[in-house]
């Protein structure tokens, strides 16, 4: 299992913080914020890391990162997005790295306190597929909404006026090598952007999506200045990324 953390974009719900630097840099209490995923991965047991990043910052990380020792690693691999064109654009960039293995892919501004352990486990007894995290929230307009019944999910609608639930699509989304020809498949939204959740309803499609819901909070970073600053608080008052 290898892992890819996808770090591009501009950012612009956090301007002007973002301005000067990259969203994922930004501090979220004592580290910066791509320090939580990178965690959250290594926690689960996966060493083999990508990370995707794009903009005018994206020396920064090596600069911050290196070849990762801090986190136990021996290397961490990176490549570049040229465009802001989208999550599903930024994981394609990581086929070549990926050669036929599965992947736990993870956004780089979602932080969780818990860990990622039980699912990924449950992922790998999976025949093939993909495998969705899922979270009740107040907001659900806000993020990629799930309609499950029963055991399937049925659906995924990106940021729907109208939620059909209160179940988000959390950025943390495991998938078999099929995900690069999904990729391929889909077209770009009306926001110019290859969506993650196109991939996910492929995938839905196929009848190879399962899904679970993640234990302890999910926080997406960079959804506003609001949630930002509520999530250094929250990993402030709670801890993040505890050891499994
Ligand atoms: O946080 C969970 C949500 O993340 C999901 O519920 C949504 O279904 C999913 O589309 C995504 O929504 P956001 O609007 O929050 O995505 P955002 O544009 O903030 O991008 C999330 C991360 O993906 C960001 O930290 C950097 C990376 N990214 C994004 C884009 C658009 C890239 O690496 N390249 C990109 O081109």
């Amino acid at each position: 299992m290898k892992g890819v953390i996808l770090a591009g974009g501009l950012g612009s719900r956090l301007f002007p913080l973002t301005k000067i630097t990259n969203k994922h840099l930004l501090p979220v209490y004592d580290k910066p914020m791509i320090y939580y995923p990178i965690q959250t991965l290594v926690n689960a047991g996966i060493r083999d890391i990508m990370i995707v990043t794009g903009g005018s910052h994206a020396g920064d990380f090596l600069t911050l990162l290196g070849n990762g020792r801090e986190f136990g690693l021996k290397e961490i691999n990176y490549t570049y997005q040229e465009q802001e064109g989208g999550i599903a654009e930024a994981l394609g960039l990581a086929e070549h790295f990926a050669e036929g293995d599965r992947l736990v892919v993870m956004l780089g501004d979602n932080i969780i306190e818990k860990n990622i352990v039980s699912a990924v486990r449950n992922f790998e007894a999976q025949k093939e597929g993909g495998r969705i995290l899922l979270k009740e929230v107040k907001n659900p307009q806000d993020y990629g909404v799930a309609v499950v019944e029963g055991e399937r999910v049925v659906e995924v609608i990106e940021k729907p006026e109208s939620p059909p639930s209160n179940l988000a699509v959390i950025g943390i989304y495991m998938y078999d090598a099929r995900v690069f020809d999904f990729i391929r498949d889909i077209n770009p939204s009306d926001r110019g952007e290859l969506e993650i959740t196109d991939v996910n309803n492929l995938y839905i499609k196929a009848g190879t999506m399962s899904w679970e819901i993640l234990d302890g909070w999910w926080a997406d970073a960079g959804a506003s200045i609001k949630d930002y600053w509520q999530v250094g608080q929250l990993v402030y008052s709670s801890g993040a990324n505890s050891l499994p």
